[in-house]
């Protein structure tokens, strides 16, 4: 983590990380004032992805770094961050999975103007839920975001789950050429068409993953954030028997992930709880199994120093409820979602099927409902009264993985392929697989016009968006 910056409750910065509490230290005879925002710098930096001092590479990031700093504050508590764009291009800060009021979520043209080259915009809003989230930019985010622009959002519990540990693995993968540079492609037919911009170079929290030592019986609470463009990342933790308590930031009853392997697709997070039960001296590989013939190992876990504890502690795993509203699923109204497009999928059949080939000879790849997004202004997919129950019911007609992402709101998971899931997990961010139905509910009670969209960046950027209003 490059550093690390946490808000106490009078809006005070407290430092965490050298190399940030160096930077910022004040000078002398100066005092950081008390409304003071975070200050959040977008701009061209060079950083070492690979790892090796003598190797950098050109990237744009926050305040210089990737990942940007780790925002840290307690339930409840404001988050002031002043975004300056240091970049030749508008952008914006998009605050993922975090419930701001509408005119707080940083999407261009529809909650804000972007902030141009020079610019600057001040975020202010309130931390309501506890958990794991993340920040990065909503405009050209295939390019921005996947050049570095993105940073960890971590919203602290009152009442905690007690762990010995408390790790961020901010995952990401790059498309680097021979010479150790970012690959120019950005926004290429090929990528949006398949499944997204998947790099060849993997890095956790922004450089290449080094082994972690860790010490029997210490307990480790182990926040994964998929900051990837497109990449799906499917973590087999050995031995380790990672335990799932939260998911997108949400609470969820803990329990074993299905045949021990962490599925996270883009834009996801996942906290896992990891008891470290091997004796001193061995050694554990964490390995990524998600493309099939391509698995590699990403981190090796070494119990190298001496044991905390004689056995692993039963502390419990139960994490706080935040205040979401529950929906009600008997007088929801239903909306039908389906997604088309892509290369190798269905033929396109109904009544949008002439008018999706159309778009597509205009350049569009994806569908919803059988409208491709182009430009800023989009009429609404659904228009749903303040404080009403919706579910929505999506297809995925496509041979392709989606992570489909709603703004403002979190959901409730409540079947997958007619079946009802097994414990109703709130998300923002759930991964349709192809052909797979999905069907979410949640109580519509943020006002605004609001994103819905696939978080594989080149399909949202090749059409695969809407908008949703509430109130
Ligand atoms: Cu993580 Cu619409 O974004
Ligand atoms: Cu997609």
């Amino acid at each position: 983590m490059s550093s690390s910056v946490l808000f106490t409750r009078r809006g005070l910065l407290r430092l965490g990380g050298a190399a940030f509490a160096a930077a910022t230290m004040p000078m002398p005879g100066t005092s950081q004032p008390a409304s003071e925002p975070l200050r959040l710098r977008a701009a061209l930096s060079r950083v070492h992805l690979a790892g090796v001092p003598e190797n950098s590479s050109a990237v744009w990031a926050y305040n210089g770094g990737v990942p940007g700093p780790e925002i840290r504050v307690r339930q409840g508590e404001p988050i002031r961050v002043r975004a300056e764009n240091g970049l030749a291009e508008e952008t914006t800060v998009h605050w993922h999975g975090i419930r701001t009021p509408n005119a707080m979520d940083g999407v261009p043209h529809l909650t804000q103007a972007p902030i141009p080259a020079g610019g600057e915009f001040l975020y202010e809003f309130d931390a309501v839920d506890a958990g794991t989230f993340w920040y990065h930019p909503h405009q050209r985010s295939s390019e921005q975001v996947g050049r570095g622009l993105y940073g960890p959002l971590i919203i602290e519990e009152h009442d905690p789950i007690r762990v010995d540990r408390d790790l961020i693995w901010m995952l990401d993968d790059w498309r680097m050429t021979d010479a150790g540079e970012i690959s120019d492609d950005f926004g290429n037919r090929h990528d949006a068409a398949h499944n997204g911009r998947v790099g060849n170079t993997v890095t956790i929290n922004g450089t290449s993953p080094e082994p972690v030592a860790v010490r029997r019986g210490e307990r480790v609470r182990l926040r994964l954030i998929n900051a990837a463009n497109a990449r799906i990342f499917a973590l087999d933790f050995g031995d380790l028997d990672p335990v799932i308590v939260a998911l997108d930031g949400q609470p969820v009853t803990p329990h074993a992930p299905a045949e021990g392997i962490v599925v996270i697709g883009p834009a996801m997070r996942i906290d896992l709880v990891l008891d470290m039960a091997g004796h001193p001296g061995s050694r554990t590989t964490v390995r990524d199994v998600a493309y099939q013939g391509l698995e590699y190992d990403l981190v090796e876990v070494r119990y190298d120093e001496a044991p905390l504890r004689k056995t692993v502690p039963d502390w419990s795993l139960d994490l706080p409820a935040n205040p979401l509203r529950e929906p009600d699923i008997a007088a929801a109204t239903r909306h039908k979602v389906v997604f088309n497009g892509g290369m190798m999928g269905q033929m396109m059949m109904g009544d949008d099927a002439a008018s999706m080939m159309q778009q597509m000879r205009d350049g569009a790849m994806w569908f919803i409902n059988g409208q491709a997004a182009d430009g800023h202004v989009m009429d609404p997919l659904v228009s749903m009264a303040l404080g009403t129950s919706h579910v929505f019911a999506m297809d995925n007609r496509t041979t392709w993985h989606h992570p489909i992402h709603l703004h403002g709101h979190s959901f409730r998971v409540i079947a997958r392929n007619g079946e009802p899931t097994r414990y109703r997990e709130w998300q923002d961010t759930v991964l349709v697989a192809p052909e797979e139905t999905v069907e979410i509910a949640f109580v519509a009670d943020n006002p605004g016009d609001w994103m819905f969209h696939c978080h594989i960046l080149e399909h949202q950027a090749a059409g695969m968006m809407a908008v949703v209003r509430v109130g």
